[in-house]
């Protein structure tokens, strides 16, 4: 048997700036051994430790779609000791990946369906990752109709910009981009707070429609309400939660919420499953 705690070597390959406060920034790695990418075969909403030898690991949401083959990518934000050391690692460093740990979007279920994916500040990188997932030529037709409601503090802070951007030249996804507030005057998409935006432009909910809704807890306090007045009920609201973790694989209890492992059980649940547990989230 394998010892998951493990991590699989992988080379950083590209490092790109992802916000103009350079607080984010995208790593892609590639593996050092082929048979490791095979194994590494994940869903959109999982996530991985990355690890950084005598420095530590961190769980970091994969941002890189399964059907973009042949690397991994992840989106960080600076805030501590390991994350800050990741930001300074420069492309070649080697250092370890363990996963792919958790849960994910439950894709089975959303086929055939209208989603609704609402996204808040950094926590987009698995929106990302379901987004390319859903409008891969081999699995649009598997959904109906997508939004996207997308907000940043300003434009500048928004991850993943070209693509954005592309995604709103296509009809085939409905992209609600917005930011708190800009003075850019070629601004040319909305302005405002992501629960407002959803309020004025997600489409009501019929029972074929789910959102899954991924962002700091305060959006998503106030995005929740919003939902509820458009007719989503606790089980079509979906959410991907950000607890403190260690060991990622429900070893060591560091994450619950109750009796749930959010590393294990989550990090995806209902509103409906997180109702029926303790209010700490
Ligand atoms: C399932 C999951 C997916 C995640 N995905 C991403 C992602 O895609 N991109 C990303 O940048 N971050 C993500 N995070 C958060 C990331 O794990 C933490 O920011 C990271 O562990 C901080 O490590 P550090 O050593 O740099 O900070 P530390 O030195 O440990 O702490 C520095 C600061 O960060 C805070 N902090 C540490 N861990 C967390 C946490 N889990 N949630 C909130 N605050 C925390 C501490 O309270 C402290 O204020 C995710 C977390 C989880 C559980
Ligand atoms: S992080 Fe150890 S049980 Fe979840």
């Amino acid at each position: 048997m394998e010892n998951p705690y493990m991590p699989y070597p992988v080379r950083i390959d590209t490092i790109e700036i992802a916000t103009e406060d350079k607080s984010l920034k995208t790593f892609k790695f590639v593996f050092l051994n082929k048979e490791d990418e095979e194994k590494f075969s994940y869903h959109a909403g999982q996530f991985a430790e990355l690890s950084i030898p005598g420095v530590g690991e961190i769980p970091i949401g994969i941002a890189s779609s399964p059907v973009e083959k042949g690397f991994v990518k992840f989106t960080v934000f600076r805030t501590g000791v390991v994350t800050s050391h990741l930001h300074n690692m420069k492309v070649g460093d080697i250092m370890g990946i363990r996963g792919p740990l958790g849960n994910w979007y439950p894709w089975d279920k959303l086929e055939n369906k209208n989603v609704v994916i609402i996204g808040g500040g950094f926590a987009f990188t698995t929106l990302r990752s379901s987004i390319v997932y859903m409008l891969d030529p081999a699995n649009r037709s598997k959904f109906k109709n997508i939004d996207v409601v997308y907000g940043a503090r300003s434009p500048g802070m928004l991850l993943y910009r070209e693509e954005l951007f592309e995604w709103e030249k296509r009809d085939d996804i409905n992209m609600h981009i917005t930011v708190d507030s800009t003075n850019d005057p070629n601004w040319k998409y909305h302005s405002g707070f992501v629960p407002q935006i959803v309020e004025q432009n997600a489409p009501k909910a019929d029972e074929n429609t789910f959102a899954i809704i991924c962002g700091p807890p305060i959006m998503i306090k106030f995005t929740q309400p919003s939902l509820t007045q458009l007719g989503y009920k606790e089980h079509q609201i979906i959410m991907s939660l950000e607890n403190r973790m260690k060991c990622g694989i429900g070893m060591c209890g560091r994450c619950n919420i109750g009796k749930e492992l959010v590393c294990k059980d989550g990090p995806v649940f209902t509103l409906e499953e997180l109702n029926q547990t303790p209010k700490e989230y």
